[in-house]
């Protein structure tokens, strides 16, 4: 029995196993919030119901010790889950030592280096559980659609995407490179199979300690013979309608428990603007409007918003902390005045860092110079202008990897596209249209300073039956973050690496 099935099991006698998440304890009864990995519930030991050996054991239990309990399922709305546990039998499975992590607020080194015990808070619990669902969905989908999955190699000889951030490693008497996608295999398979994707992880030795950059992460690499980028295009949107359905539908349990606004998620159930990387310069640099915004005046308004809550929030602060060093005041009233200043000061937190952020935002986006890729913030001042991804597509050439199709009407274009998701995001999705003239891709791997040598087999791809071919890399992680609206990439995966991070 699983606490899940509560709900199937209401007056029945039941037994589950899991931890204790907390305890409270009066005189006669021991209330434990229980988890057992599939939901949360409370559990009621009554002093009166239980045999008085194991009400001492109910009274010995710490956080996080692992027990079994046998009761009766009995309905109340106002408990996590609707449901409680009356217990009648307990019995302590291993009682566990002071546990580290705490119900007030911990640093984020502190969290990471526990990450191991982390991953059972209940936030923690929802995120994966999401992870889990998109996973699913996105299998779902391409397998619904009849593309074959593939797993490409992790160990290539080769840089797929720029020589800049390759992992090298040992491979007997060779250098061997840890992969930074899959997609060059995922082009040789298409050639076999029409439809593919792969699904694995890939590495960027990227020494950046940004809220969006692993050095190792799972992407799903599509690729379609026969699609253009248009066509390209067009899945992406089938893909993601149907991933953020697919989610939206079963995991709003989860949704709840991480405080994310479904609201806003529906919206991109929906088509995306498709710009040309033209049309997005013009509106980063405030030339353009988006439906009567301009990013330039719309972070102004912003900054000065920013500025007044503030204000508020520090004179909120102040009042409450007052309030805590009354010395009459009551130990309930303290805490919750307490606990009310720790989630201000977060708050503060985040407005400090809009403040901070908005001015960089403002003048990074005046001084773009026309034939750049998009930073971070540079993506951030575009996407704050829609409620729903946006997709960028016909980009300099110059800024794109060497696989990428040139466009036939303007051969300073390449024919990728990213995808930009909303709420200050960013890009999720890269891909496009690959080269299919040999003498262009060759021209192009010099022009990279890749090896000739190992990308022979590569062009072989266009010396034996090569056609137009297309897609795309989603970044799960990315697409996680913005799915659960995370603050950081470090919360999307179980155990996150990052530059400077490989513990636990
Ligand atoms: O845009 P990228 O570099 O594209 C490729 O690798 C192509 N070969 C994909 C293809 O066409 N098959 O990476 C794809 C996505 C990005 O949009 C981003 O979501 C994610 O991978 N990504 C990262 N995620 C986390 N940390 C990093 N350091 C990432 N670098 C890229
Ligand atoms: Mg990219």
């Amino acid at each position: 029995m699983q606490v899940k099935d509560f709900s199937k099991n209401e007056g029945k006698e039941v037994s589950v196993k899991g931890w204790v998440v907390n305890k409270r304890e009066g005189k006669t009864l021991v209330f434990l919030v229980f988890r057992d990995g599939s939901g949360f519930a409370q559990c009621v030991i009554n002093a009166e119901s239980i045999d008085e050996a194991a009400f001492a054991e109910a009274r010995k239990l710490t956080m996080e010790s692992a027990v079994e309990l046998e009761g009766i399922v009995v309905k109340d709305e106002k408990q996590v889950g609707g449901y409680e546990l009356q217990v009648s039998k307990l019995h302590i499975l291993s009682l566990a030592d002071e546990y580290p992590i705490t119900p007030k607020e911990h640093g984020d080194t502190f969290l990471a280096d526990h990450r191991h015990l982390w991953l059972r808070s209940k936030r923690q619990w929802a995120i994966m559980r999401i992870r889990n669902e998109i996973i699913y969905a996105i299998h779902n989908f391409f397998q619904s659609e009849d593309f074959v999955q593939m797993d490409a190699p992790i160990f290539t000889g080769n840089a797929c995407e720029g020589t800049s951030d390759l992992f090298e490693t040992e491979y007997f008497d060779k250098t061997a490179y840890l992969t930074q996608s899959g997609q060059l295999y995922g082009e040789a398979m298409a050639m076999a199979m029409s439809k593919i994707y792969t699904f694995g992880p890939t590495f960027r030795a990227e020494k950046s300690r940004t809220r969006r950059h692993l050095t190792e992460f799972w992407m799903m690499e599509p690729e379609m013979a026969f699609y253009d980028n248009e066509q390209n295009m067009d899945l992406i949107e089938r893909m993601l309608n149907s991933v953020l359905s697919d989610v939206l539908e079963k995991c709003q349990t989860e949704f709840e428990v991480i405080d994310r606004d479904t609201e806003m998620l529906k919206k991109s159930v929906a088509k995306f603007p498709r710009l040309t990387y033209d049309e997005a310069v013009a509106i980063l640099k405030g030339e353009q409007d988006v439906d009567g915004k301009n990013a330039l005046k719309t972070l102004k308004v912003d900054l000065l918003e920013v500025e007044a809550n503030i204000k508020t929030v520090l004179a909120e602060i102040a009042e409450r902390e007052e309030k805590v060093s009354q010395p009459g005041i009551k130990k309930g009233e303290r805490n919750f005045n307490q606990n009310k200043v720790d989630q201000l000061k977060n708050r503060l937190k985040h407005l400090q860092e809009d403040e901070r952020n908005i001015p960089n935002w403002i003048a990074s986006a005046e001084k773009f110079e026309y034939g750049n890729d998009f930073g971070g913030s540079d993506e951030t001042v575009l996407t704050r202008l829609f409620d729903v991804p946006v997709m960028v597509y016909n980009w300099p050439h110059k800024v794109k990897a060497f696989y990428m199709k040139r466009d036939d009407s303007n051969p300073e274009l390449a024919k990728g596209v990213d995808v930009l998701a909303p709420e200050g995001y960013g890009e999720i999705i890269g891909g496009g249209e690959r080269e299919t003239n040999k003498e262009l891709l060759i021209e192009k791997i010099k022009e990279h300073k890749l090896p000739m040598n190992e990308f022979e087999w590569y062009l072989d791809l266009r010396r034996y039956g090569s056609v137009p071919h297309a897609g795309f890399g989603v970044g799960l992680e990315r697409l996680v973050c913005w799915i659960c609206k995370l603050p950081h990439v470090r919360e999307s995966i179980p155990f996150p690496r990052w530059y400077g991070r490989l513990l636990p």
